[in-house]
């Protein structure tokens, strides 16, 4: 079983570039089983998830090729309908295939996503939509079966929430059914539009991705394009989040600053100095970090819920009292629970969170909930004093590609182990041998930011400059 030790209480400082982005990869990917010809899609993050939808791929009979972070899509020879069970399990967004399917091969079969770790995930509105779009659809002891034997149909669509996966199935579906889709009330998140960008370039007709109402004439065929993924907002949003709980002085690079629009007041309240530019955020942390009054998620420009696990955990060591309010997913608080192992005062009512800041964490053995909050526990192992042992990384590994690696390359304890026990004993040895040597530098040499648990951090202001 993989574990990630962290040995915590370590200044994060340095520049880092985040991989593409995992939920624009997804719907892209997808969407290239819809191109009659080859796509090849760059700044593919190599995550668990996108090897998923890879492997539904070459199970509808695409030829599916990976160099470094280059995805090559051939889907000239598709000749499949069906998503096995397994496959639909192994990733919960697999039913963003579900247009393309039917698009291209006029009838798919999938079996219900089922539940997930962060509560139910219907797919009603996914559903209704491809009925609106003139797919029929038989519906048997959790099998999905849809036939479309003239293909689809142009609709007037109207989500009664803009579902982010939703928006995506029905553009894909509309961008080569008869006619125009006109979608109201769509999803705004950046990934949609960059989902569009890919369409439209394999010779969609697209208007309007990225606002509430989508203009899809659909074309006869889209041909192979090349296309490069954007950078991952939530995985940035989170090394800042991990940046700031160390006290860090860390810049994100190679990102697009506005898709953070919703993070930065919010650091901002937390007491961070933030630079940007066009395609960079430096964040400097203070000595303690302020407390954030109210974040409420929301449906993109608002704040995404996809951060609201390392936020969460980010505040548990600001000064004062914080509150989270979660409207997007019913049961995102899984983290909560394993913070509080961690020293952190945290009750959860409903969907609010009340995070009452503590002046220091304890290491713990804890295991990821979910991908978000298993980043959330990171973050508190990076705070914490001591060791933390974090088991369910392969959660993780849904979304952050190699974060221990990015985490190290800050000067975080970071690693990622195999044989715990092992790894822990010669760990041991190195702090015994280190102390022989040196009695006042870490085990590692690294800058350690305090040795003494019970006050809170010393920080070093030569650290930070002005
Ligand atoms: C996408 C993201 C996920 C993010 C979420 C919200 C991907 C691969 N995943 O997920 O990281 O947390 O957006 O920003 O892009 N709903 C229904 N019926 C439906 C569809 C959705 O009731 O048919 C509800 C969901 O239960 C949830 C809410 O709508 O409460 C938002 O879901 P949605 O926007 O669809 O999220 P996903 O596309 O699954």
């Amino acid at each position: 079983m993989e574990n990630i030790v962290i040995h915590g209480q370590k200044r994060l400082n340095g520049e880092i570039e985040v991989h593409g982005s995992k939920n624009s990869a997804l719907p892209i990917l997808a969407a290239t089983a819809l191109v009659n010809g080859v796509s090849e899609i760059h700044n593919c993050p190599r995550l668990s998830d996108v090897e998923a939808a890879i492997k539904i791929l070459a199970h509808l009979g695409c030829r599916v090729s990976r160099t470094d972070h280059t995805v090559t899509v051939d889907a000239s020879g598709m000749n499949g309908c069906e998503i096995p069970d397994a496959l639909m399990r192994e990733m919960r967004s697999s039913v963003v295939f579900l247009g393309a399917i039917l698009g291209r091969a006029k009838e798919a079969k999938l079996s219900t996503p089922g539940g997930c770790e962060i509560g139910l995930r219907p797919i009603d509105l996914h559903l209704s939509a491809m009925e609106q779009l003139g797919a029929m659809l038989k519906e048997d002891a959790g099998k999905l079966q849809f036939t479309a034997p003239d293909g689809l149909t142009g609709a007037r669509i109207t989500l009664t929430f803009p579902s982010v996966g939703a928006t995506e199935n029905i553009i894909i579906a509309a961008a080569t059914a008869k006619g125009r889709t006109v979608l109201t009330n769509a999803a705004r998140e950046p990934e949609i539009s960059d989902l569009a960008d890919f369409l439209n370039a394999c010779g969609a007709r697209i208007h309007g991705a990225g606002d509430s109402t989508v203009v899809i004439d659909g074309v006869e065929t889209l041909h192979g394009t090349s296309h490069t993924v954007i950078p991952d907002r939530i995985a940035a949003s989170t090394y800042l989040l991990a940046g700031a709980v160390t006290q860090g002085r860390i810049c994100v690079r190679d990102i697009i600053p506005a898709h953070l629009g919703a993070l930065l007041p919010v650091l901002k309240e937390a007491g961070c100095d933030l630079r940007c530019s066009g395609r960079w955020i430096c964040l400097s942390a203070p000595p303690r970090l302020h407390r954030v009054k109210m974040t409420r998620t929301m449906p993109y420009p608002g704040f995404p819920t996809d951060v609201q696990a390392p936020l969460s955990a980010m505040l548990t060591v600001a000064d004062g009292t914080s509150v989270i309010v979660e409207n997007i997913f019913e049961s995102r608080y899984k983290h909560a629970g394993e913070l509080v192992r961690f020293g952190a005062k945290i009750s959860v009512e409903g969907r609010t969170e009340v995070i009452e800041g503590v002046p220091y964490l304890t290491g713990v053995h804890t295991t990821a909930p979910d991908l978000r909050g298993g980043f959330a526990l990171m973050i508190a192992g990076l705070a914490a004093h001591g060791e933390t042992v974090l088991s369910g990384v392969e959660h993780i590994d849904r979304g952050y590609e190699a974060p221990e690696a990015v985490l190290a390359s800050l000067g975080a304890d970071v690693k990622r182990v195999q044989d715990y026990g092992r790894e822990k004993q010669a760990y041991e040895q190195k702090c015994e041998q280190a102390d022989n040597d040196n009695p006042t530098e870490s085990a590692d040499g690294k800058h350690t930011v305090s040795t003494a648990p019970p006050e809170y951090i010393e920080t070093d202001n030569t650290a930070h400059g002005a």
